[in-house]
């Protein structure tokens, strides 16, 4: 059997010598496209801050056997940056070459085939800045394109994209996972995890791992996302679904604590 993308045995992580996130158990065969639930600080970021080695665990063992780029939580406010779209997707080659060399042709023609990749072709030389929440989220996976990782990590890419771009990023997902990349998405959205080929429930442990046909139930969603959950109407089988639309809402479910 092909050695998996990455595997994580009985392995925790956390911050100064605090766990955050515990019981982590699991492996991703190569080309597998794997979603990521769990509430606000469940632990998805700090995962994905693992998986690029910029943490170490706590206990237990990682094994990543792949070459690593993150798409990073964005932040949307920064609107200031005096680069072109091409420029930001350029730098994904910084990962490749040696610390001497500096981007070339060769570099930017990589960068440019990236953007086409993510249909972004004719903006290439846009201001980064200038361009939409959801062209900028693209140029970002661009960038880790350009960086030619095995192994992408999307945290919350869909966030603020319209419908027309999250169909968008859906397939580019799917094509990226047809030609041998590993795709990791921390998402909100359960029903979007439901379509890729595994799944990874987190709340402060790992809750689930496998096919989200099995490893996505009622009680797990409620193990996940606590009492944070309302109900979709119309999907009695699994009756829940993160509130995440609603953090500052009044949280009708009761004071609890
Ligand atoms: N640099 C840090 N130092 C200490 N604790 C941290 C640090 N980063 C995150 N944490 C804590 O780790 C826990 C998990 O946070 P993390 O950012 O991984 O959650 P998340 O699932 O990505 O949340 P969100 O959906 O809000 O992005 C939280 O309790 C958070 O406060
Ligand atoms: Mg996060």
């Amino acid at each position: 059997m092909a050695e998996p993308a990455i595997a994580a045995a009985h392995m925790s992580l956390g911050y100064a010598g605090r766990a955050v996130l515990r019981g982590l158990e699991f492996q991703v065969p190569t080309g597998s496209r794997v979603g990521i639930l769990g509430p606000n600080g469940g632990g998805k970021t700090t995962l994905f801050r693992a998986l690029t080695g910029e943490i170490e665990p706590l206990s237990g063992h990682l094994e990543v056997n792949a070459t690593t780029a993150t798409v990073a939580q964005t932040d949307r406010s920064r609107l200031d940056y005096p680069v072109s779209a091409l420029d930001v997707a350029t730098m994904g080659s910084l990962a490749r070459l040696p610390w001497w060399k500096r981007p070339g042709r060769a570099e930017r023609r990589r960068a440019r085939e990236a953007l086409a990749e993510v249909g972004l072709a004719e903006l290439a030389d846009s201001t980064f800045g200038d361009l939409s929440g959801g062209q900028r989220q693209r140029v970002l996976i661009a960038r880790a394109l350009t960086a030619d990782a095995e192994l992408l990590l999307m945290d919350e890419p869909f966030t603020g994209l319209d419908t027309t771009n999250e169909q968008r990023l859906e397939e580019l997902i799917d094509s990226l996972a047809v030609k041998g990349r590993t795709v990791m998405i921390a998402t909100h959205e359960v029903e979007q995890a439901e379509r890729w080929d595994l799944v990874l429930c987190l709340n402060g442990e790992q809750i689930s791992f496998g096919d989200p046909a099995v490893a996505i139930s009622k009680p797990v969603l409620e193990a996940t996302y606590g009492g944070h959950i309302v109900e979709i109407p119309g999907q009695p089988e699994l009756g829940v679904l993160p509130a995440h639309h609603h953090h500052h809402d009044e949280g009708h479910e009761g004071a609890g604590q």
